[in-house]
C-alpha cells in the first residue's frame, strides 16, 4: 500500500515528504482553489520537484477534445505529472486519447465498478473511487474497492486503485485490505495516523526513569 498526499499546499507537502512516507500526491481544482493567489502550473512544478511519484492535476473541460489538450499542456509541465478526467464517457475518450500520447490518466469520481472496468479498458493508470463521499451517502463506499478489487483481478487488468476521499486512519487500512494498492491522504489524517495516546505516556514515562536514573 503506496502513501499519497490529497493536497495542494506546498507546506503540508513538504513536511510530509520530509517523514520520508509519500510516494505521490493528487490535486484537485477544490484543493487548487484553497491555495488562493497561486498559479496552478507553478503548484505542480513545485509539488514535482517534493515528491518523486506521479502528481495528479485534474482537467475542467466536460468534453474529450479539451480534456485532451488541458492533459497535453500539464503533461509539458513535468514528466510526473498524471492527468485526472472524470469517469464520463467524455473522460474514457480522454484516457484513450491521451494514451495515443503516451499520458497517464488517473480516472476520477468513480462510484461504481462498471465505471472502474471501463476506464481500465480504456488504458487508465490510475483508477479512484471515492470512499468517505459514499460512506456519507450511508453505504459502505469500501465495498466498492473491495469490488474494483475482484474485477480487475478476475480480468488480469493492472490499473491501479487509488483509495480517494480518505476521512480517517481507519480507511487507510480498510483501503489496503480490500485491495487499493495506494491511498491518497489529507494530511491531517496521516497526523492523526500517528497520534496515540499509548504512545505518548510510553514516551513520557521512558523519560521520567531516564531522568530518575540521574
Ligand atoms: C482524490 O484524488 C480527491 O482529490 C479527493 O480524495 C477528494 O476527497 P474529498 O471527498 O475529501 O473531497
Amino acid at each position: 500500500m503506496e502513501i499519497y498526499l490529497d493536497t495542494a499546499n506546498l507546506n503540508e507537502i513538504r513536511e510530509a515528504a520530509s517523514w520520508g512516507i509519500l510516494s505521490g500526491v493528487t490535486t484537485n481544482p477544490t484543493l487548487i482553489a484553497r491555495e488562493k493567489g497561486a498559479d496552478f502550473k507553478s503548484i505542480i512544478q513545485e509539488i514535482a520537484s517534493l515528491v518523486e511519484g506521479p502528481i495528479s492535476a485534474e482537467t475542467t473541460s466536460l468534453d474529450a477534445e479539451g480534456m485532451i489538450r488541458e492533459g497535453r499542456e500539464f503533461a509539458e509541465w513535468h514528466p510526473n505529472v498524471v492527468i485526472k478526467v472524470p469517469s464520463t464517457t467524455e473522460g474514457l475518450k480522454a484516457v484513450h486519447g491521451l494514451a495515443q500520447h503516451d499520458i497517464y490518466c488517473n480516472v476520477t469520481l468513480c462510484f461504481n465498478p462498471v465505471q472502474a472496468l471501463l476506464a481500465a479498458r480504456a488504458g487508465a493508470f490510475l483508477i479512484s473511487p471515492f470512499i468517505g463521499r459514499i460512506d456519507d451517502t450511508g453505504i459502505d463506499g469500501m465495498n466498492l474497492i473491495r469490488e474494483i478489487s475482484a474485477v480487475y483481478e478476475q480480468a488480469d487488468i493492472d490499473t491501479r486503485i487509488l483509495a480517494a476521499s480518505i476521512r480517517h486512519p481507519r480507511h487507510i487500512v480498510e483501503s489496503a485490505l480490500a485491495g487499493a494498492d495506494i491511498a491518497t491522504c489529507p494530511f491531517s489524517v496521516l497526523q492523526q495516523a500517528m497520534k496515540h495516546p499509548l504512545t505518548d505516556i510510553g514516551i513520557e514515562r521512558f523519560l521520567a526513569d531516564w531522568k530518575s536514573r540521574q
